[in-house]
């Protein structure tokens, strides 16, 4: 690494208002406490309620643990690079792509590659007709989530037009604004962590998990108890190597940088449908990425680190 860290006040930036809070505490408490241990100077910042000017004067680099709307979305790091302070992970423009899980699945699907069939909930369309469109289209059963979500939070399997309606009418008062309806894949969810190390794109042992819930939900995802995970996931080498090179496309596709979690589902019959890129990955000491970490010989202190020095790798933001 380049840059002389101890001379660094180092931010941990997390929280904010976004419904995947609470991941978000879990991410920057763990990932503080391990840069701690060797760098002087680092201060967790809650993002709710703060004056984010008052950050020039405080810190001299980011590290964003701030997961879901407000701190995955292009919006802190459009004011990072507003004040000229340097934070990790990408940048605006691959933030807010990522964040809009169609928009991606829309760049996926042009670069041939494979994301569950879709269709989008206009909020122009009454009910009736989404119901209708998805029958046609999809058929049941069908997979519904919002488009700008995390965490698994307000995504719902619907079986028939009768559960589809009550999903759909059932958002109609959640936060988020787009809500997408996907066929229904019956799979296995790996995702595969991609990391800059050492000014190098690799990717990190595949991870899967399996649960006896409907699928991997909110519930499976926060409760170790009710999912099982294998890091690196039982896969033939060459399905490993091809959903990393697919994860290494779909984070380039979006212009991501330094470090993304590429989500995707393994079905019996051999297909691997891109879920969606999280921008701003789970770093708990627990999560996915470093279980992934851990999987390929790299302490977690050192994948923070690793993590930390994507914030000056980063090339200037022209749109
Ligand atoms: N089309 C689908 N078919 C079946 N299950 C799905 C589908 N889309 C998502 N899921 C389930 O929901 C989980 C979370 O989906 P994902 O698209 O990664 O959204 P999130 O941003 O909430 O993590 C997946 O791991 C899987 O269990
Ligand atoms: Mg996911």
């Amino acid at each position: 690494m380049s840059v002389d860290l101890s001379s660094q006040r180092i931010g941990v930036l997390f929280g904010g208002n976004s419904p995947e809070r609470a991941g978000s505490v879990a991410s920057a408490e763990a990932a503080a406490k391990a840069l701690s241990m060797e760098e002087p100077s680092v201060e967790l910042i809650d993002l709710q309620g703060i004056d984010l000017g008052s950050l020039a004067d405080r810190i001299d680099v980011a590290l964003l643990a701030s997961h879901g709307l407000g701190g995955e979305d292009g919006k802190i790091q459009g004011a990072l690079d507003t004040l000229y302070i340097p934070y990790t992970g990408s940048g605006v423009k691959a933030s807010a792509v990522g964040m809009h899980k169609l928009t991606v699945k829309r760049m996926a699907t042009g670069a041939m590659i494979d994301t569950p069939r879709w269709v989008e909930v206009h909020p122009s369309h009454t009910t009736v007709t989404t119901v209708s469109m998805a029958r046609q289209s999809l058929g049941f059963p069908v997979f519904v989530k919002p488009v700008s979500g995390g965490g698994s939070l307000e995504a719902a399997i619907a079986r028939d037009e009768h559960e589809l309606t009550a999903v759909l009418e059932r958002t109609r008062t959640q936060p988020y604004a787009e809500y997408l309806i996907e066929e229904f894949v019956p799979g296995i969810p790996c995702s595969v962590g991609v990391l800059e190390v050492d000014g190098k794109l690799t990717t990190l042992p595949i991870h899967s998990a399996e649960t006896d819930r409907e699928f991997y939900d909110y519930e499976a995802k926060h409760d170790r108890a009710q999912r099982r995970e294998t890091c690196p996931a039982d896969l033939p080498h060459l399905k490993a190597t091809r959903l990393s090179q697919l994860a290494l496309r779909v984070h380039r596709l979006i212009g991501a940088h330094g470090l993304s979690r590429v989500d995707f589902l393994l079905d019996p019959c051999g297909r691997m449908p891109m879920l969606e890129i999280n921008t701003v990955p789970g770093l708990s000491e627990h999560g996915n990425l470093a279980t992934m970490a851990a999987a390929a010989g790299m302490s977690y202190g050192d994948l923070v680190r690793h993590v930390l020095a994507t914030a000056f790798t980063k090339p200037a933001y022209v749109p």
